[in-house]
C-alpha cells in the first residue's frame, strides 16, 4: 500500500518535471539551430558576428530584455525587413524563422558550432 502510494507520488511529480526538461531542452534546441542560421542565412552581414551590431545594423544583444521586442514583432521584421533590412520570407521557412528568435530572444545566445573546413562563407 505505501508503496503504492510512493509510487504514484513519483509519477505525479516527474511528469511535470519530465515535461519541463524536454521543453527546455526543445528551446535550447531551437536556440542553437538559430545560431547556425543567423551565421548562415546572412544576418551576421549587417549585424555582426553573434548580433554584436555593425556599421549596417544595430545589435540584437538586448532582445532578451526588451519588452517592445516580441516574438510576433520580431517575426514581422525577418518576414517583411525594416528600411534598410530587406525581408525574409522567400528564403526562410516558418520553423527557421521561429528559430531565429528564439535565438534572438535567448539571454545568453548559443555560439553556432565552426563550419566544417573547406565550406564556403556565408558572408
Ligand atoms: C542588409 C543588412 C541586414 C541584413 C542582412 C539583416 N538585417 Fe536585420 N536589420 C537591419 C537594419 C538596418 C535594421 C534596423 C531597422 C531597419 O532598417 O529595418 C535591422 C533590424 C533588425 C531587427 C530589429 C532590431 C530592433 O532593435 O528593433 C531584428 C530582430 C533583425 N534585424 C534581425 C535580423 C535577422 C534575424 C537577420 C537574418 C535573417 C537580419 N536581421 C538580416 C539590417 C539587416
Amino acid at each position: 500500500m505505501l508503496f503504492c502510494l510512493v509510487l504514484i507520488a513519483v509519477v505525479v511529480l516527474a511528469t511535470p518535471i519530465a515535461a519541463h526538461a524536454l521543453s527546455d531542452s526543445g528551446q535550447k534546441a531551437n536556440e542553437e539551430a538559430g545560431a547556425v542560421l543567423f551565421r548562415d542565412k546572412g544576418c551576421t552581414h549587417c549585424h555582426g558576428e553573434g548580433g554584436i551590431g555593425g556599421p549596417k545594423a544595430p545589435a540584437l544583444l538586448g532582445i532578451w530584455n526588451n519588452k517592445l521586442l516580441t516574438p510576433a514583432k520580431l517575426t514581422d521584421q525577418i518576414m517583411n525587413g525594416g528600411q534598410k533590412m530587406p525581408p525574409f520570407s522567400d528564403s526562410l521557412t516558418d520553423a527557421e524563422i521561429a528559430q531565429l528568435v528564439a535565438y534572438l530572444r535567448a539571454r545568453h545566445k548559443p555560439v553556432p558550432p565552426p563550419l566544417p573546413p573547406g565550406s564556403p562563407s556565408a558572408q
